[in-house]
């Protein structure tokens, strides 16, 4: 089911998410599909549970090929519960951001450029992997959702934060 995605300035954005304990449930099934359907339904590179309003431990991220992300490697279509980041080189990157909560507007943010991930699939099972370039700012992006960061608090240089058709004109592209 698409659900309604919370949009920055709603204080359910910015609590810390509680960790996930039932594996393979029912109810996580179906919080996941739901969280799938709404990552379709507004093309979204990735999402997470606290921006439906679910306070739990869950993002899902995927990008095949992403208009707004033009030459941006694929990152694999993941389900990754109660992730744990490890920062495995201190050089940042910077690239532009959206996010579903913050709809029409794009910012320039630093993410470090290497990293490695681990977690659980929605059956608990490992996930640990590395992670470069777009795929770890994705990962980190949805993970920051999870302790109640959203990218505009990551942002340096608040002159490159704005709406997308003043940024890029012309340019077509979906809010996340
Ligand atoms: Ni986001």
């Amino acid at each position: 089911m698409i659900r309604d995605v919370l949009k920055m300035g709603d204080p359910r954005l910015l609590r810390v998410a509680e960790p996930v304990s039932d594996f393979g449930s029912p109810h996580l099934r179906a919080l996941i599909e739901d969280m799938l359907d709404t990552m379709a339904a507004r093309d979204g590179a990735g999402i997470a549970a606290p921006q439906i309003g679910v306070n739990l431990r869950v993002v899902i991220f995927g990008v095949e090929s992403h208009p707004n992300y033009p030459g941006a490697e694929p990152v694999p279509q993941t389900v990754l519960i109660n992730p744990v980041i490890e920062v495995l080189s201190p050089l940042e990157q910077e690239g532009w951001e959206g996010c579903l909560s913050v709809p029409g507007m794009r910012g320039w943010v630093p993410r470090f450029g290497h990293i490695r991930y681990r977690g659980a699939d929605a059956q608990g099972k490992p996930i640990d992997r590395t992670a470069t370039d777009f795929h770890a700012r994705v990962v980190q992006h949805e993970c920051d959702h999870l302790d109640g960061i959203l990218y505009p608090q990551r942002i340096r240089d608040l002159t490159r934060f704005g709406f997308i058709e003043a940024l890029f004109p012309g340019q077509k592209l979906s809010d996340d």
